[in-house]
């Protein structure tokens, strides 16, 4: 069935992605919950590829305004009966939901005080071992990026990100890997952020020696920069 999309949010992920969740392909019973759906681009992905076992599903939480809640039923429809919608914004669905995942992508509301509560909300809800994803760790909003039709460059987003924090992704997401310190393991660091869950709060961490925050420092490989024109909001 031919799928219509509107934007392009995710094609540059999928190398990544490949990688960081190859553990569930095929795998029984994987739950997965996406924040923030849109058309369903990734959801189809991670359908095809990843969330390939009949008993494997997907949780998508969006408000799904206007007509892309359409292309998004019509964009998942092979799936549908392993795909639940919940049309509302995060922070009234996540604390919420039962039950454990196994996978988290966080790609809502990009306000930092948002994403914030999406990983707060979230953590408690990702299975030990679980991989959790944030979206636009290194995005400027398009109100302070003064060089928009420049070609996007990590040093650029970087320099703009420390003029403007209160405005940009990487401060929560930051504050967050400060206050989660010895629980995950850094999967992967670029335009987005990867990272496996190690403990509950509360564990003891004593054992535990892979946790790392990323330091403010060009990244690993990563998906590669955006261009200009696949920048979101
Ligand atoms: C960049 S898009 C997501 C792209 C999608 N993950 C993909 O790969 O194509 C951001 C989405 O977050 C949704 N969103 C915004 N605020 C939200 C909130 N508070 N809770 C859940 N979703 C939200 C928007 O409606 C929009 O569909």
């Amino acid at each position: 069935m031919a799928r219509h999309f509107t934007r392009d949010w995710f094609s540059h992920n999928i190398e990544n992605w490949r990688c960081w969740l190859a553990e569930f392909k095929d795998r029984p019973g994987v739950r997965a919950l996406e924040i923030g759906s849109f058309e369903g681009r990734a959801t189809a992905w991670l359908l095809e590829n990843v969330l390939t076992d009949g008993t494997s599903r997907i949780d998508c939480v969006d408000p799904f305004r206007n007509d892309y809640y359409r292309r998004f039923l019509s964009n998942v429809e092979p799936w549908r009966r392993r795909v639940t919608i919940h049309r509302a914004s995060s922070d009234a669905v996540v604390p919420t939901l039962s039950g454990a995942f196994d996978f988290i992508y966080i790609d809502g509301d990009h306000r930092p005080f948002a994403i914030l509560s999406d990983a707060v909300h979230s953590w408690p809800r990702l299975k030990v071992g679980g991989i959790l994803i944030f979206d636009d760790y290194l995005f400027v909003p398009h109100e302070i990026d003064r060089q928009r039709n420049v070609e996007w460059s990590e040093q650029r987003a970087r320099r703009q990100i420390a003029r403007h924090p209160a405005q940009c992704p990487k401060t929560a997401i930051d504050g967050f890997l400060m206050a989660m310190r010895g629980q995950y393991e850094l999967l992967g660091q670029g335009y987005q952020l990867a990272l496996r869950k190690l403990a509950d709060p509360g564990a003891d961490l004593s054992s535990l020696t892979f946790a790392t925050v990323p330091e403010d420092r060009p990244s690993a490989p990563g998906p590669g920069p955006r261009r200009r024109g696949s920048l979101k909001r």
